[in-house]
């Protein structure tokens, strides 16, 4: 459970149109253990589809390295792969996307969108083992095989978003990247979602890079995560830590705007003040400092960069540690 499985180094990935730059991910670099869970988090458009879309190789990245450790025991570049072995070792990294609705293909059986990657991958692969793989995976994810017949309309969200699960298991995968996968669906249909996806993990030894706005589902999956602003990491520190003890003002503002269980209580809570940025016309200094509460002068003038606290966590802020921040325990009531 201890080995390495990606190694983000040094991703850049930025989009120009015209005279604007949009720098969508930001030398960002991490590592994912097998059989553990990621999560990303951040505001909408802080680049966590983007991470996820270089990593399966979706955009091929401006610079920097995905290092994959495959099945085959070797390390690969995937970002600078000859096209021969990407083929391979797509079919170890998968993507599940948000929309459970304009992700499935409307005029496709439920049958044809799950065999759809093998028909693409395997292309003399014969009928029987066609239909005993898709009768597996549509059996993993809780899909009654009678369905499979049927279209994509007559199922609810939280169906379709098991079709997609289905199709991103077929090939076997080692990794799959789950972009904002309950987003979607109701609130009571969520959590099915996310013990189907726990449980997948378990049975199938998957490795999770978990992105979501929303820090409760987070919290309840991921074993690390990490917390993106303007498309830099600006902290990594495993669940537990990030979440009761945050070291950047960023990641203290987002856990105070979780929603409690508990009405009756309400907590202090600390706004984010302010816009985001806009992405093609970053701040100076720390790009947090137009909104941060414990802005200092320094913050204005100097760059931050991701340095490492004793406890092993990273943090991209001049005042890491010496901050009196507050996690979701430490809330107050009023
Ligand atoms: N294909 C593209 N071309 C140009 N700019 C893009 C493209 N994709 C994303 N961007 C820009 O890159 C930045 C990051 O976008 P991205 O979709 O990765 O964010 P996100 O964190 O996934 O947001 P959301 O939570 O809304 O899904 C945004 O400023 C976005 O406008
Ligand atoms: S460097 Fe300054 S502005 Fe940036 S997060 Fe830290 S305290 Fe806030
Ligand atoms: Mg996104």
């Amino acid at each position: 459970m201890d080995e390495t499985i990606l190694e983000i180094k040094d991703l850049n990935m930025v989009f120009s149109s015209g005279k604007s730059k949009v720098h969508a991910v930001d030398n960002v670099s991490f590592r994912i253990k097998q059989g553990e869970t990621v999560g990303i988090v951040g505001e909408s458009g802080c680049g966590k589809t983007t991470l996820g879309r270089c990593i399966v190789l979706a955009y091929k990245a401006t610079s920097g390295q995905v290092l994959y450790h495959a099945a085959d025991g070797k390390k690969y570049n995937i970002q600078a792969i000859s096209k021969q072995k990407l083929r391979s070792i797509r079919k170890e990294i998968q993507m599940i996307f948000q929309d459970p609705y304009s992700s499935l293909d409307p005029r496709m059986t439920v049958f044809d969108i799950i065999s759809e990657p093998l028909r693409a991958n395997y292309k003399k692969i014969p009928k029987n083992e066609m239909e005993y793989r898709v009768q597996d995976v549509a059996k993993k994810v809780g899909l009654n095989p009678s369905y499979l017949k049927r279209y994509p309309h007559a199922f609810s969200g939280g169906q379709r978003q098991r079709i997609g699960i289905a199709r991103a298991l077929i090939l076997y995968p080692r990794v799959i990247i789950c972009d904002e996968p309950v987003s979607a669906l109701d609130v009571s249909v969520q959590s099915q979602v996310i013990n189907l996806l726990m449980d997948l993990q378990k049975n199938m030894n998957l490795t999770y890079l978990f992105i979501s706005h929303d820090l409760s589902v987070v919290e309840h999956i991921s074993d690390q995560v990490g917390v993106m602003y303007l498309g830099q990491i600006v902290e990594y520190a495993s669940t537990d830590l990030l979440f009761h003890n945050p070291c950047h003002p960023y990641t203290e503002a987002l856990l105070s705007a979780i929603p409690l269980a508990d009405p009756d209580t309400p907590m202090d809570h600390i706004p984010l003040k302010g816009e985001i940025p806009n992405p093609s016309n970053l701040p100076s200094g720390c790009f947090f400092h137009t909104r941060c509460p414990y802005c200092q002068e320094r913050c204005i003038r100097e760059r931050t960069s991701l340095i490492r606290l004793d406890d092993g966590r990273l943090v991209s802020c001049h005042f890491a540690g010496k901050l009196p921040l507050h996690g979701i325990q430490a809330k107050v009531p009023r």
